[in-house]
């Protein structure tokens, strides 16, 4: 059975001036699910994400999260609606160490959950423990990215972005990326992954829905996904 729906895109147009990135963006996400946002380099994935998360305002369509449709609205009041949104770049106050940017990005998420504390991100990503005291600016990538993701749940959100999380790391920290995106599903929490990556995408990922030119152009499970041998050659690189 399909779970209960959490964010539904609906039909979203988005440009930068003149130049119109994306063409009626629609997909769905149940709640629990991880869903890869799949496409080549250019496809529009992270133009997806700016675009629910209102750093990029859509020119049309609706982003329905929980059935309240937060599209237009400012970030920070996407963000308080319960949509976290993680960008490509690792965002994190360099000049605070770990444990303050974790404490500076607590707060209690749209249903007043609070699920999330400094302590829960500490047995979540172990690999922060010994740099608890260290400066953010002097982390290596992998913990940068493994810090804005935790600073991402800091917020108890409904529902996770993140933006092609395993771009550029070493292989053992993609590995436990993926562990963490699988323990946060097992945790119930709803993800949304952009990743070009698609070996790393299906070992993480519940559904799929595949993105070329701007337009959703495939969508299934992980399992009708890996069936399916034209969607990878036509719209990926393999
Ligand atoms: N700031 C920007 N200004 C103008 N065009 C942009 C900007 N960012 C991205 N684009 C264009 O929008 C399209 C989609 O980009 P993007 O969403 O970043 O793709 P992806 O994340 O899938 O690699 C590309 O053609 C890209 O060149
Ligand atoms: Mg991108």
């Amino acid at each position: 059975m399909r779970a209960h729906v959490e964010l539904v895109v609906d039909g979203l147009d988005a440009a930068y001036g003149a130049s119109q990135v994306l063409f009626g963006v629609s997909f769905e996400v149940g709640r629990g699910e991880t869903l890869a946002l799949m496409g080549r380099n250019g496809a529009g994935k992270s133009t997806t994400f700016k675009a629910i998360a209102g750093v990029l305002p859509p020119r049309a369509g609706r982003v329905s999260l929980r059935g309240e449709d937060v599209a237009g609205r400012k970030p920070y009041r996407v963000a308080r609606a319960g949509i976290a949104y993680v960008p490509e770049d690792r965002q994190v106050f360099p000049e605070h160490t770990v444990e303050e940017n974790l404490e500076i990005a607590q707060k209690s998420g749209p249903d007043g959950k609070a699920g999330w504390t400094v302590a829960r991100a500490f047995e979540s990503f172990p690999m922060l423990v010994p740099l608890r005291r260290r400066m953010a600016g002097r982390l290596s990538g992998g913990e940068q990215q493994m810090l804005t993701i935790a600073r991402a749940l800091m917020g108890n959100p409904a529902v996770l972005l993140l933006d092609e999380p395993s771009e550029g790391l070493a292989p053992l920290i993609v590995a436990e990326i993926g562990r963490l995106i699988r323990e946060l599903r097992a945790a119930g929490t709803t993800i949304i992954l952009a990743e070009q990556n698609s070996r790393f995408c299906l070992a993480v990922a519940t559904r799929v829905a595949v993105i070329d030119k701007g337009s959703i152009v495939w969508r299934g499970d992980v399992a009708q996904f890996r069936a399916d041998p034209t969607v990878q050659s036509r719209y990926l690189q393999v």
